[in-house]
């Protein structure tokens, strides 16, 4: 099915103000149904620390982790345009072990861009990569791998000087080089006046209706925990209670002896 090829559907998307639709995967069954469906990119997100490993921040999520969770998505997504982000403390160090780190996830994993958090700390960061012809997604407001700074998962920019901050550090992304930029829970008007200010897209995550496009992670809006409901999450589906069900049905059906039928024997 469709989906971007490179980094300049992104602008083009822009220009042509056609929505972005990103989606989040970390593992091969559904890399498949993405392949086969029209979602423009796929971002193997370090979220995957917290969906798929169960911890409570993105923070223990190694380089390992991210490069082969990006193999066995491309593994399933063969033709997708396919972002992969940079795990804390993979882009800090130095530039060179930055450069190492990514040219792992270009080469090994077959992504086509690398994603990193923060602003203006890491704009020498992002000339590098793009010097390398790695491509840069930039990602501002919450920023997870902060979140002992920040204090929490919470909004960000409400205030003036955030929301001066936020502003600055987009500007100073794009002109360091970024292709596009992630704004993640910060209030609609300001992502709305970073989306006009840029040439580049936004790509929204609780961040209201005027981004140029939207990322969700899968787990989330397919409705796998039902106790995560925030605001900006719509589910769009319960999986969580359609794999109740089949777990339960199968465990009847074992106990009545109504599962294997003779049809799921071999003669
Ligand atoms: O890790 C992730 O899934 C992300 C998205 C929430 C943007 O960074």
């Amino acid at each position: 099915m469709g989906g971007f090829k490179n980094i300049h559907d992104f602008k083009k998307s822009k220009d042509q103000k056609t929505p972005i639709s990103i989606i989040t995967c970390y593992d091969y069954s559904f890399a498949r149904i993405i392949e086969d469906v029209d979602m423009d990119a796929i971002l193997v997100g370090d979220s995957l620390g917290m969906v798929v490993a169960g911890h409570s921040s993105t923070l223990p999520v190694t380089m390992e982790q991210m490069v082969y969770h990006a193999t066995i998505v491309r593994r399933g997504a063969p033709t997708k345009f396919i972002i992969t982000d940079l795990p804390f403390m993979s882009y800090h160090v130095s530039i060179e072990e930055t450069l190492r780190n990514c040219g792992r996830i270009m080469k090994e994993a077959g992504s086509n861009a690398v994603k990193l958090e923060g602003g203006r700390d890491f704009r020498q960061t992002v000339e590098a990569l793009v010097r390398a012809s790695i491509p840069v997604m930039g990602h501002l407001g919450l920023t997870p791998q902060s979140v002992h700074k920040l204090g929490g998962y919470s909004v960000q920019g409400k205030d003036e000087v955030q929301r001066k901050m936020i502003m600055e550090d987009a500007l100073i992304l794009e002109e360091a080089g970024v292709f596009s930029l992630v704004l993640e829970m910060v209030p609609e008007p300001l992502a709305k006046e970073i989306s006009e200010r840029l040439s580049i897209p936004t790509i929204g995550i609780g961040a209201g209706r005027y981004t140029d496009g939207q990322v969700l992670v899968i787990n989330d809006m397919l409705g796998l925990d039902p106790g995560f409901n925030p605001k900006f999450l719509k589910k769009y589906a319960d999986l969580h209670g359609a794999v109740r069900e089949a777990l339960a049905a199968y465990d009847g059906e074992v106990k009545s002896r109504a599962f294997p039928q003779e049809k799921n024997t071999f003669k």
